[in-house]
């Protein structure tokens, strides 16, 4: 434990976060279930690995079914509208089982609980919640979980002070590929976007934390880990290190074949980083770099601090010199006042950069940011429209992207089976592109070559050889 800064929460805190959850398994863990629900991002779910990690020590017992379970959580997300409808419809369908089985623990955390409005009407339409926090909690998980046994109802949402937890507990969902968390927080208010609000400022690990908990996991047996950040190119450490530099000093750790991370904004991709994905061998040739836009209009309104010009010209540095990279990127449609021709721009750079996948959304106004105030928000049914010409266009490019791989051979790391025709094994290369073969044995957690000889769906297909 070196470096300490005074964004880390206490070793004390920690440590009495762990004893509490050890407490709770003597007196209350015996034969229990829980479920943990998650609703957003990778951050989203990596706290909800945590929170099992946590629930796992106090003798909790992880299970399926919603009726033996003896605590259900929801880990919330509000980055869009719809989330919110879902969450509420989700939490009152408790009421029932809640009334059947009264020692059943409800509760609600996340980024949704940190908009205060949201979790105080949460807390006031459904009385049978028993325990509500935000994203700033997480280490008092088990202080807070050992009153609602005691029969407390709690609702904690502080400010975000903006902390690093170290040394929680995770119980991770996979066994092959996982991810570690580099940075908390964002500060770039792009003007559409809660997280910033929600998630607090910027706060980057020191890199030994980072290292130790690869190694760490390396020793498990974990080939791949991601490495998370709402912005992973703003990472800054209290000691000077910047994002490129955990690169470098994860590349050579033992065990590890693959490491990736997400997500990454182009105003801050560095020529250092892009050296680090052509010099470094186990960095993958693969960045998620969200544009949201091709209008240099609307980007400006955005607050992305990037034009269209600078974009294209990231998307050829790459692809100039990272070998086979692939591009994965974020599009929103029916920002306000976006006219045809700022869709025209949108569309004419995903033709322009070749995106392998776009994950594309409508605009969805947000509470509280800058964006949710300007006039000219767009109609619905045109949102839609643009959404459905834009998936269409990125339906094209992913095809396009596939094409160039037929007749080639790649390797794939096996993520698992897929029975449903003849038994096909899947699972990624380097560049992100899942890659389908039929094999007879199950190859999950190996690394395999695979000739491509087709396309499935938006996938590639292939034969072992
Ligand atoms: N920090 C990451 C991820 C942010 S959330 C990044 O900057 O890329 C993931 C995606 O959700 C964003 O990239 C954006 O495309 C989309 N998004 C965020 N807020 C939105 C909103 N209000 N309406 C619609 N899409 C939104
Ligand atoms: Fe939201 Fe922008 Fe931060 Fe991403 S970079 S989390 S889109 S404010
Ligand atoms: Fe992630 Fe949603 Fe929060 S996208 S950071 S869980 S608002």
């Amino acid at each position: 434990m070196t470096n300490r800064t005074r964004l880390h929460i206490s070793d004390e805190a920690i440590q009495h976060a762990n004893e509490t959850a050890k407490r709770i398994r003597e007196q209350y863990g015996a034969g229990k279930r829980y479920i943990v629900e998650s609703y957003g991002c990778q951050m989203n779910a990596h706290d909800s690995e945590r929170l099992r990690g946590m629930l796992e020590i106090m003798g909790y017992a992880p299970t399926d079914n919603k009726n033996e379970a003896d605590f259900i959580i929801f880990n919330t997300c509000c980055v869009r509208e719809h989330a919110e409808k879902r969450v509420f419809g989700n939490v009152g369908a408790l009421k029932k089982l809640k009334d059947e089985k009264p020692s059943l623990i409800v509760g609600v955390c996340g980024c949704m609980m940190q908009q205060k409005a949201v979790s105080d009407r949460l807390y006031k339409r459904f009385p049978f919640v028993d325990l509500i926090f935000g994203t700033n909690e997480l280490h008092e998980f088990p202080q807070m979980f050992e009153k609602v046994l005691m029969g407390e109802r709690i609702k904690r949402v502080q400010d975000l002070e903006g902390e690093i937890p170290e040394g929680l507990p995770a119980s991770r969902t996979s066994t092959l590929s996982t991810n570690v968390v580099v940075m908390y927080g964002c500060d770039n208010f792009c003007s559409y976007c809660i997280v910033p609000y929600v998630r607090g400022r910027e706060r980057s690990r020191e890199i030994s934390d980072i290292i130790d908990e690869v190694k760490q996991l390396a020793k498990q047996g974990y080939k791949e880990i991601t490495l998370l950040g709402q912005n992973v190119n703003s990472y800054k450490s209290a000691d000077g290190h910047d994002f490129a530099d955990i690169l470098y000093a994860l590349n050579d750790c033992e065990g590890i074949r693959r490491i990736r991370f997400m997500t990454s904004h182009p105003k801050d991709l560095s020529e250092k980083l892009i050296d680090a994905m052509t010099n470094l061998d186990h960095v993958c040739n693969h960045i998620h770099l969200p544009v949201q836009s091709g209008s240099d209009r609307i980007l400006k309104l955005m607050n992305r601090k990037y034009t269209s010009a600078h974009y294209m010209h990231l998307v050829d540095e790459l692809r100039k010199r990272v070998k086979d990279i692939e591009i994965t990127t974020d599009i929103i449609v029916g920002f306000p006042t976006e006219t045809d021709e700022d869709f025209e721009a949108t569309l004419d750079i995903v033709k322009r950069a070749e995106f392998s996948a776009a994950f594309t959304f409508k605009y969805s106004p947000r509470t509280g940011t800058a964006a949710a105030k300007m006039d000219g928000q767009i109609a619905e049914a045109v949102k839609k429209q643009r959404l459905k010409i834009l998936n269409e266009c990125c339906a094209e490019a992913t095809k396009k992207s596939n094409e160039k791989y037929i007749g080639t051979i790649g390797e794939v790391f096996v993520e698992g089976m897929d029975a449903r025709d003849i038994p096909l094994g899947y699972g990624r290369l380097g560049n992100f592109k899942t890659v389908y073969f039929p094999t007879d044995r199950d190859l999950t957690g190996q690394f395999v070559n695979v000739k491509i000889t087709g396309i499935k769906n938006s996938s590639l297909f292939g034969e072992l050889i």
